[in-house]
């Protein structure tokens, strides 16, 4: 959601903008929210039979469950320093928060409307039942399951000590992409690009009945309450990227890019360039990688190296978008793998000499740049990347 890069560069000019301001929000026309994502989820009472909406009392029956959502991006979606750090900012508008805490029992304000259909003046209210407990859980159990104050689930069970109301319709990928798939402008230096949900269907999965559950909440048979009789479950770990939110807190992570080496021989010759080629298949994602967030790249990196480590020549590839954000919000370029799609790096050094050297092969996924990090003042050990492929190959000059 890349309004933030918009921050950067339009922070100043916006604060500008607002000081110049002197209408009061009152005397504008009031227009309704009409995209999904300005609204949040109604108010939920708690459903008959439990004592509150939070994930951790879930927990205390649906063991597994919990403990496997700890794990997941979604438990940090609120308290993500990195989004904290966004929303912070003048130049975030209100509806950011929607997909991140979506209940309005999660949010302080309830927002009916906007001045002038402006998106920097909703027109709010205290939130009597604001539960800030529960805003910390960000997308929590009741932010997918809970609906008409019951517990949504996909046999309407009546062993449960819970109201719940069968609704597969409702736990399908289509939950999934009502947050995963966003596209719009703004304004215009404000765009929003997720097309997560798009680049599935067009996917060829979808005819291969696999979707965003079944590739990210895999199949167990298990009791989901300890004592009672196994069924069928799904992990709760929502594995991606595999790019922790937080230092030292693991996530679990799919693997969607097959990476083999292709050409690597262990001898050339004095003056001769050593020629190397790696392959990088999208084999097992559902979308393009990276999907999602246009932020998120891939960096391929071949390095030459002396016996004892010295760098003698490095050569770097990209994987993912680059945006425009002035005048207008643009995408500039986009080389995301499609799916099934494969791509062959090279890479060649000229041997000079000979020493015997090392090829060394390292593949990243990043979520964000280190100026990023820096410009937002996140914490030095906010982890930006993950290496997922890192291997040395000898070579011989003779
Ligand atoms: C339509 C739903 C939606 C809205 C509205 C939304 N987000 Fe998000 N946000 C997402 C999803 C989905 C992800 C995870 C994307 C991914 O990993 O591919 C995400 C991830 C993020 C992340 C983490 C990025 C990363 O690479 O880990 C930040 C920070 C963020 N959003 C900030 C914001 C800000 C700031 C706004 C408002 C300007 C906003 N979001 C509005 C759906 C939304
Ligand atoms: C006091 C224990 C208890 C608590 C607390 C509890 N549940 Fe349950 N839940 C159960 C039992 C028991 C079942 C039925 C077990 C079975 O079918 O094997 C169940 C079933 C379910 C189902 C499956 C329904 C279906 O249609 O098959 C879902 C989903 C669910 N619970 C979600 C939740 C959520 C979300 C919360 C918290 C808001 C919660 N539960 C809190 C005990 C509990
Ligand atoms: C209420 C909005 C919402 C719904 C519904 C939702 N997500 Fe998410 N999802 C997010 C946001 C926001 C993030 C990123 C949180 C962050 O980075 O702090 C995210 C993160 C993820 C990630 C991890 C991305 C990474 O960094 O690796 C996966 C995988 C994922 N979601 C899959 C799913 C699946 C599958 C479903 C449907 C069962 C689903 N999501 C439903 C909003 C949502
Ligand atoms: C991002 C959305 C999302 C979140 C968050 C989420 N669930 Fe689920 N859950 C689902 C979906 C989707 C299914 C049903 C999958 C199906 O049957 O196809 C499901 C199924 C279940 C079931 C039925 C048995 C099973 O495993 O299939 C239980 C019980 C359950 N969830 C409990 C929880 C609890 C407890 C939490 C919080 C710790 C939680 N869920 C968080 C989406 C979510
Ligand atoms: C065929 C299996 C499959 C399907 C279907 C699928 N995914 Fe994924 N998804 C993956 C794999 C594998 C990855 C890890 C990609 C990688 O290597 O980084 C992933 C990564 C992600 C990420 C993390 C962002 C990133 O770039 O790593 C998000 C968010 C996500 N998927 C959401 C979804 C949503 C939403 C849907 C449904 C519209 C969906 N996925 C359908 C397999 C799948």
């Amino acid at each position: 959601m890349q309004l933030r890069h918009i921050y950067i560069l339009f922070l100043s000019m916006l604060v500008f903008a607002f000081s110049q301001c002197n209408s009061s929000p009152e005397q504008d026309h009031i227009t309704e929210l009409t995209k999904s994502w300005e609204k949040a989820v109604p108010h939920q009472e708690i459903p008959e039979g439990l004592v509150s909406l939070k994930s951790k009392d879930c927990g205390v029956c649906h063991q597994d469950h919990y403990k496997e959502w700890l794990f997941s991006t979604h438990s940090h979606a609120w308290t993500d320093v990195q989004f904290q750090g966004e929303i912070a900012k003048e130049t975030s508008p209100f509806m950011c928060i929607n997909c991140h805490i979506p209940l309005q029992n999660q949010q302080e304000y309830i927002i009916s409307g906007l001045y002038g259909g402006d998106i920097y003046k909703p027109v709010k209210k205290k939130n009597p039942n604001f539960d800030l407990e529960l805003q910390q859980e960000g997308i929590n159990c009741a932010s997918c399951h809970v609906r008409h104050n019951a517990v949504i689930g996909p046999t309407g069970t009546d062993k449960a000590p819970h109201k719940t109301l069968k609704d597969a319709k409702h736990l399908s990928e289509e939950l999934c992409i009502s947050c995963h798939n966003a596209v719009d402008v703004v304004t215009p230096q404000l765009a929003c690009s997720f097309e997560s949900g798009d680049e599935w269907k067009v996917s060829g999965f979808p005819q291969k009945d696999s979707n965003c559950i079944s590739c990210h909440m895999p199949v167990i048979e298990r009791s989901i309450v300890p004592g009672y009789p196994k069924r069928k479950s799904h992990y709760h770990y929502f594995a991606g990227s595999g790019i922790p939110k937080v230092a030292g807190i693991e996530t679990k992570m799919l693997i969607g890019i097959d990476i083999q080496p292709r050409i690597i021989y262990p001898s050339y010759k004095l003056q001769d360039s050593a020629k190397f080629a790696l392959s990088i298949k999208n084999s097992f994602a559902g979308h393009r990688v990276p999907t999602g967030d246009p932020e998120r790249f891939i960096i391929i990196a071949f390095e030459t190296l002396s016996l004892d480590s010295a760098v003698l020549d490095r050569k770097e590839y990209r994987i993912g978008e680059h945006w425009e954000w002035h005048p207008v919000a643009k995408k500039v370029s986009d080389n995301n793998l499609d799916p099934g799609e494969e791509r062959i790096y090279t890479y060649s050094y000229l041997n000079k000499n000979t020493d015997n050297k090392l090829l060394h092969i390292e593949v990243s996924k990043h979520r964000t740049t280190p100026e990023h990090i820096e410009y937002n003042k996140l914490p030095k050990d906010y982890p930006a990347q993950i290496t997922i492929y890192d291997k040395y190959f000898p070579f011989k000059v003779e």
